[in-house]
């Protein structure tokens, strides 16, 4: 490993804060959702930890609540918008959903919103997919280089303009397993 390689020192959001918010978000999904099947889009690699927690989140509220359901599917998409740098670049379709949308309640799950670019791309795609509806969560929003306006119907935090690693989210694909999210500070 080069010794200039940067290292994610101070944590943003730690692992009890990321936890609270997530189970938070279960619930109002839940409840927005109750006795209905949703379709749980979770946006690859990216979102894969958040995707997890906020899957079992749900299912707890619904333990909380007997007597009511949200039945849940999982599907994924990959899609590529950063190149082993900082930059955003051109989105590209890797793996895309599946006709298995068609006609129904789909919530996208992502891992943070920037420019906008990439739901925007993502949220035309699904449209030839033919759901009944499309919400989207995500765990983290920096506005600060919004390009396009997207709409976003659950946010788990707002942050500050710096690029954040960990719980899924990665420089040159590391630190995607750091439980908690961090600030990228270069040494
Ligand atoms: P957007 O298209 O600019 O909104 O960027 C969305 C995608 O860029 C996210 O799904 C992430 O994969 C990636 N991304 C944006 N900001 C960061 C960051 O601070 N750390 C790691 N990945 C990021």
């Amino acid at each position: 490993m080069s010794e200039t390689k940067p290292l994610p020192e101070s944590v943003l959001i730690s692992e009890s804060r990321l936890q609270d918010r997530i189970r938070e978000l279960g619930a109002q999904i839940f409840t927005d959702y109750e006795n209905q099947e949703l379709v749980l889009l979770g946006v690859l690699r990216g979102s894969v930890l958040f995707f997890a927690d906020l899957a079992r989140a749900i299912f707890r509220a619904q333990l909380a609540d007997q007597g009511r359901e949200v039945a849940l599917r999982f599907e994924f998409v990959q899609l590529v918008s950063y190149h082993d740098n900082t930059k955003p670049s051109a989105v590209q379709l890797i793996h895309g959903g599946s006709d298995y949308l068609k006609q129904r309640h789909v919530l996208v799950v992502e891992d943070i919103v920037d420019t906008g670019q990439t739901l925007k791309f993502l949220h035309e795609h699904l449209q030839t997919l033919d759901p009944k509806t499309v919400k989207v969560c995500t765990l983290l929003d920096r506005p600060f280089q919004r390009q396009v306006s997207v709409a976003i119907d659950y946010t788990g935090f707002e942050i500050p303009d710096a690029f954040v690693v960990g719980y899924g989210l990665d420089h040159a694909q590391r630190y995607r397993n750091l439980p908690y999210i961090a600030v990228l500070e270069s040494t």
